[in-house]
């Protein structure tokens, strides 16, 4: 697939069928979260994924009852949770080597889009999930101190196609040579 068609194609799908994601497809979103970039390629990810049905309701109330994503992490087979190691990316010998800090939330987001759209280009879909409660996650997970929970995302078969939210025209969010005034 052309890869703006892929870009473009890809939705946040928050309607799953039950249908199981095989072995081998949950590999290929995995292998493309390992060939994502990241701060002097220090991959700072790690990724828990959860196909209990009891795990996945539990970490589905972790979410605000607002959040249109609840019900899709219930229904999909499995939930990708990411998180990132704390001070690797964006340090330099141990210090923090611009003024952003750590750039461990740039990282994970980054591997999250490839995860998302090698997802979509072998018809599985995802949706970023980004409100929740993180340290009740961490509980849920056991994951340790010096790791970030940051998003989680259901994977599996769309069981509606989604819609496409309008976006900014280019022009409106691009300046050439100097910052529009
Ligand atoms: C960092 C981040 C956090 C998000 N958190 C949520 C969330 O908690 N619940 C939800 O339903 N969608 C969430 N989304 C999905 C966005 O609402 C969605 O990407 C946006 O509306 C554009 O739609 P599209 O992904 O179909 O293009 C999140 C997306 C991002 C990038």
């Amino acid at each position: 697939m052309d890869i703006l068609e892929l870009i473009k194609g890809r939705r946040s799908i928050r309607k799953y069928k039950s249908d199981p994601v095989s072995d081998e497809a949950l590999e290929t979103v995995l292998e493309a979260v390992r060939w994502s970039p990241s701060w002097a390629n220090t991959q700072c990810w790690e990724i828990v994924v959860v196909k209990d049905p009891k795990e996945k309701s539990e970490l589905a109330g972790t979410l605000p009852n607002g959040n249109p994503a609840v019900s899709s992490m219930m229904n999909a087979p499995i939930v990708l949770v990411l998180c990132g190691i704390k001070g690797v990316s964006g340090y330099y010998k141990g210090q923090a080597a611009t003024d952003k800090g750590d750039w461990l939330m740039f990282d994970v987001g980054m591997a999250m889009q490839n995860l998302c759209l090698a997802a979509h280009g072998l018809g599985l879909g995802t949706v970023v999930i980004g409100m929740f409660n993180h340290r009740k996650v961490a509980e849920i997970l056991g994951v340790p101190r010096n790791l970030e929970v940051m998003v989680m995302t259901p994977l599996g078969y769309p069981a509606t196609p989604g819609r496409a939210p309008k976006r900014k025209e280019v022009p409106s969010f691009v300046s050439y040579e100097r910052f529009r005034g």
